[in-house]
């Protein structure tokens, strides 16, 4: 059931699902969230979270499928399209600009876990206690040959499945892997619910401690939030751009809002009554799963499969991640030579590009290069605060200005009007949340970040 649009796209509504809740499940989801939540509160951090996804993630993600099936254009020149003007342009240079920064960092991330699905298949971190597992892993993140190969494997997965095609490739993929990735996890947490102690982890997931919700607390939860959700690049303009008109947008977003929910709240249940099961600290950091996971799974009965089986989870929910944020600069650079790129000349630049990135990236981090460092920091530490702080923020700021006070006054409005009484309320919620929650939310964590408040 192929229905009209400027370019080919997903042929089927599930699709759609599945490939958009690819792009938002993913190392946010398994790595980041149980760090976060971790170092802020757990229950206080995940009820904060909640309310960010359900303020912020569901407009926002709303408006940017919207005007992607309004546009039928890529990321890149959809603000343009429906605007009606050039001054938007700058939006589609700003998401292209930082998605690649996002890729250099996100590809080095998916490294380790490649790196450690290695290892765990060839059981080479076998026997190792806590405080070497954590010297083992400052020892791999310091080696750059290693770092390299591990991050340039994900970089030509990624493309393969783009050279394939948005539905042969990334649909028919989503299609296999996010069902496989769900499966998989629900079997995790059985286990781990299965230990003795498991309830102390359950209950600092899930009981609330109001007076741990900060200001901090709500910044880094909407900065969770929009990285989780994919949205605040306009990412997820060039899936809407791909979707059918049949499709009901509102549903499609509940649905993504809900699986990637589902899968960060399940990445908790998997760590954190292991992490406490075995005595480990729950504020331990970006290494949460690089350190705490192997020791855990090794005191597991079946630590060869569970290892594997974990490693391998977070590396498809890395790549459905991958693939979306590659694809979008993909795609750009084919409207934006006007078909002169074809689609597989576009993903050889686009692969070329971001290999050369993550290099760079590589030999920063790793000090190889001192030289590659800025204000003091390595490109990768600079990178992951730019974005994820600075940047995607910023982004959404800007989609929620031009979705909720630009927009409605155009002949295309974003948020179709309905005759369901249901919907009927939903778009001036909606139009009230892109026009005064999201904006002001986003200026208070700004005000925060620079200590203004
Ligand atoms: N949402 C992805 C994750 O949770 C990360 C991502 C952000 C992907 C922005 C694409 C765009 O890991």
């Amino acid at each position: 059931m192929k229905e009209k649009g400027s370019h080919t796209g997903f042929s089927s509504k599930a699709g759609v699902v599945l490939a958009a809740a690819g792009s938002a499940v993913g190392l946010g989801n398994i790595w980041k969230f149980p760090y976060e939540a971790g170092e802020n509160g757990g229950g206080a951090f995940l009820i904060v979270y909640l309310l960010c996804v359900l303020l912020f993630g569901m407009p926002l993600l709303t408006t940017e499928f919207l005007i992607g099936r309004k546009s039928r254009k890529t990321t890149f020149s959809a603000f343009r399209e429906i605007s009606g003007s050039n001054r938007w342009q700058w939006m589609g240079w700003w998401s292209a600009v930082t998605i690649y920064i996002l890729m250099g960092f996100y590809f080095v991330v998916t490294g380790w876990c490649f790196n450690y699905l290695y290892e765990a298949l060839f059981n080479l971190y076998a026997g190792m206690d806590s405080a070497e597992l954590l010297t083992h892993f400052a020892a791999n993140m310091s080696d750059t040959p290693r770092m390299i190969v591990c991050s340039l494997v994900p970089v030509f997965l990624t493309a393969a499945v783009l050279w394939r095609g948005v539905n042969q490739g990334i649909e028919r993929l989503s299609k296999i892997l996010m069902p496989l990735l769900l499966v998989m996890m629900i079997v995790m947490a059985g286990r781990v619910l299965m230990l003795d102690g498991s309830n102390t982890g359950m209950r600092f997931l899930f009981e609330i401690d109001f007076s741990r919700i900060t200001p901090t607390v709500f910044m880094k939860a909407a900065g969770q939030c929009f990285f989780s959700l994919s949205i605040g690049l306009g990412l997820l303009i060039t899936y809407g751009s791909y979707m059918p008109d049949s499709q009901n947008v509102t549903m499609t977003s509940l649905q993504v809002v809900v699986l990637d929910t589902l899968v960060a709240l399940l990445a908790g249940v998997i760590i954190f009554p292991a992490v406490f099961a075995f005595g480990f600290d729950p504020a331990e950091g970006p290494e949460l799963v690089f350190v705490v996971l192997p020791a855990v799974l090794q005191n597991m009965s079946f630590a060869w499969f569970s290892g594997v089986l974990f490693f391998l989870l977070l590396c498809i929910a890395a790549i459905t991640s991958t693939i979306s944020l590659m694809e979008v600069e993909v795609a750009a650079l084919t409207e934006f030579s006007n078909g002169r790129i074809n689609r597989r000349r576009s993903v050889l630049i686009t692969t070329a590009v971001t290999s050369l990135l993550v290099v760079v990236f590589i030999l920063s981090m790793t000090g190889r290069c001192p030289s590659l460092r800025l204000f003091g920091r390595d490109l990768f530490e600079l990178a992951d605060g730019l974005v994820t702080t600075f940047m995607m923020p910023l982004g959404a700021l800007s989609m929620s200005l031009f979705a909720g006070w630009f927009m409605p006054s155009k002949s295309i409005e974003i948020i179709p009007r309905s005759r369901s009484r249901f919907k009927r309320w939903l778009r001036p919620v909606f139009v009230f949340l892109l026009r005064w929650v999201v904006p002001l939310a986003i200026l208070f964590i700004f005000l925060n970040g620079l200590g203004v408040l």
